[in-house]
């Protein structure tokens, strides 16, 4: 069984790569031929802290994998990190374990690319401008995952932690150079409607309760990643956003509608029809059409799934192998 590490996983796929993954994982969803059991929660009241445990199956990669999640928030006391998390791949052959890899890194890598995979069918083919909301961990594969799809020019970010804002723009500039071999400039803006205000596209990666952007100061023809909010209550993007994007889409129809409050709060009063969502996977295997034309507002919300965990799990693991990344443990 091969052990691997974040550096490991880093170092063993590419974004492409992964969007690529995602593209078919999200097909293999919306064409039901996927099993994505409900998580499984175990509360640890002596420790507050809660463990999940989120299963799948992709058949067209004969891969079953488990993401096993903890978050433990009086674990700063002790200095040691809020949120752990490991995945567990099989063979689906044989049911052999296969590896087990860090799973904080995982999860970036394929958020990340479920936005590439978005951004790829929704925004505009000549999208230069965007702007990220939020500058913490997603926020980083989400800006690779869309500049791997489009070619960005401008870069503006934004948040309510201007030190977190400067440091990502340094660093982010720094790997778009690497990624991209050419200077893409990454600036900070000083609130989030001058981030937005010339955005071709936006990713709003907060931990925000409340909407951080605004319909009003949308350009025309600009496609929204919304990857924060994950809760009924929580609203990362504005009822208006929502009403005026002429393709609402999601990853699972079934899971944005029991946990994402950015379109909840909109049905709940009466503004949307929950019918008029579509998912990516009907996008990317044509039964449903992606942007039509060069004006309309699009918005992709994701919440995310296990599913991506066990395909981009499965996909790291064969190119570990590949590049001799790890460590091998006979069991
Ligand atoms: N959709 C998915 O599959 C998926 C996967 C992983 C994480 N997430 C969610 O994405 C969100 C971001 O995760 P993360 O790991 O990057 O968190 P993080 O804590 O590393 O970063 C969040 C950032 O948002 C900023 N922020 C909070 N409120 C803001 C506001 N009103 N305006 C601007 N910035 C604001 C914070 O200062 C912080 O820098 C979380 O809600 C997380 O649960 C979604």
């Amino acid at each position: 069984m091969l052990i691997l590490s974040a550096a490991d996983v880093y170092k063993s796929v590419t974004m492409l790569e992964a969007i690529d993954a995602v593209a078919t994982a999200y097909q293999e969803y919306s064409s039901h031929e996927a099993v994505v059991p409900l998580r499984v929660p175990i509360n640890v009241p002596e420790h507050k802290g809660i463990s999940l445990f989120m299963p799948g199956y992709s058949p067209r990669n004969e891969a079953v994998g488990v993401k096993i999640v903890s978050v433990y928030p009086e674990n700063v006391k002790n200095g040691l990190p809020t949120i752990h998390a490991l995945v567990v791949m099989l063979d689906g052959t044989t049911g052999k374990p296969v590896a087990a890899m860090e799973g904080g890194h995982l999860t970036a890598l394929r958020t990340g690319a479920a936005s590439g995979v978005a951004t790829r069918y929704l925004a505009r083919a000549d999208a230069n401008t965007v702007a990220v909301i939020g500058t913490g961990v997603q926020a980083r594969t989400q800006l690779l995952a869309v500049c791997s799809v489009r070619n960005v020019k401008q870069v503006l970010v934004y948040d309510v932690n201007p030190e977190m804002a400067a440091l990502y723009a340094s660093e982010m500039q720094v790997q778009l150079n690497n990624l991209l071999g050419k200077e893409v400039a990454v600036t900070v803006a000083v609130s989030s409607r001058a981030a937005v205000a010339d955005a071709d596209i936006i990713v709003t990666a907060t931990t925000s309760q409340k909407p951080v952007i605004s319909g009003s100061c949308l350009k025309k023809g600009v496609h929204i990643n919304g990857v924060g909010s994950f809760t009924p209550q929580m609203q990362e993007i504005d009822e208006d956003t929502v009403l005026l994007a002429r393709k609402v889409v999601a990853d699972s129809k079934e899971a944005v509608l029991a946990e994402a409050g950015d379109l909840i709060i909109p049905i709940n009063k009466g503004l949307l029809k929950p019918d008029t969502i579509v998912e990516i996977g009907d996008i990317v295997s044509g039964k449903k059409p992606g942007r039509e034309n060069d004006d309309e507002i699009t918005f992709f919300k994701t919440v995310g799934m296990a599913l991506l965990d066990v395909v981009v799990g499965n996909l790291v693991y064969r190119k570990a192998v590949e590049k001799g990344l790890g460590c091998n443990v006979s069991l």
